[in-house]
């Protein structure tokens, strides 16, 4: 089974508020085609909820956040949420619109109902959930991001595969040769070595990558702009982009 993440950046267009990147989707989805194997897909945020939940403060750690922000996060997500699921009935990729709220209970997640969407991967659907704000009991609520969804996942269906799909191709860890290959051996402190302009949202990528790998698990990142890459990553066991190894 593979796990994919489509990162906010790829899908959308970070620059302007509420801007889909209609035809990267597209040919993406298109190559997604060609992949027999079951596969789970979890989108970001992006130029959606992304942008509004910095709009209104909301954070992954929970809190008592503005309402109103948790309406417009949940919404703009719903929104492009639509857009992707969508573009994927048009492709036949029998999309199955999957919520976080359907596996989550506050910050806990559902054992069980995880376990069915290796049922629905197994069948001819392809799931798809998406970060989003959550509620957390006491009035609180959260951000639950796609990149936290993917170690969730990844800890109870072991995919064969997670692979972070980026509007970049990959980490460099040696700019010169442009060597994209990471052992990631060591722990999360290994984070640290990254010689890169490590924003938050790439270092918030890299841990849950990590935690990942840690987990035993091969997760890679790839330019989502190349997606013949993804199918080579899958079909062809060819990785062009950066590999984490447990
Ligand atoms: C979006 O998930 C969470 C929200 C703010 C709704 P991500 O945090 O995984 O999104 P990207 O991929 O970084 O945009």
């Amino acid at each position: 089974m593979i796990l994919l993440k489509l990162g906010g950046s790829i899908i959308t267009n970070k620059e302007r508020p509420l801007s889909p990147r209609t035809k990267t989707i597209d040919s993406i989805a298109k190559k997604l085609r060609k992949i027999k194997e079951p596969i789970i897909i979890v989108h970001g945020g992006g130029s959606f909820g992304h942008y509004w939940s910095v709009k209104y403060d909301m954070h992954t750690k929970p809190a008592k956040y503005n309402y109103h922000g948790v309406a417009v996060v949940k919404n703009s997500m719903v929104e492009l949420n639509k857009m992707i699921l969508d573009n994927f009935a048009k492709n036949r990729l029998n999309p199955y619109c999957l919520p976080p709220t359907d596996f989550m209970s506050g910050n806990k997640p559902i054992i069980s109902k995880i376990k069915e969407i290796r049922k629905i991967a197994e069948s001819n659907l392809v799931p798809i959930s998406y970060g989003d704000a959550l509620w957390y009991g006491q009035k609180k609520s959260y951000i639950l991001s796609g990149d936290r969804i993917m170690s969730i996942l990844a800890k109870i269906l072991r995919p064969r595969l997670s692979i972070f799909v980026l509007n970049v191709d990959g980490l460099y860890s040696d700019f010169k040769t442009k060597s994209l290959i990471y052992d990631m051996k060591g722990n999360q402190a290994s984070i640290h070595d990254i010689p890169m302009d490590v924003t938050g949202g790439m270092k918030r990528k890299v841990e849950e990558a990590s935690t990942i790998a840690n987990m035993g698990l091969k997760v890679f990142f790839v330019n989502g702009n190349k997606p013949q890459r993804i199918v080579d990553a899958i079909q062809k066991n060819k990785f062009e982009g950066t590999v984490f190894r447990g």
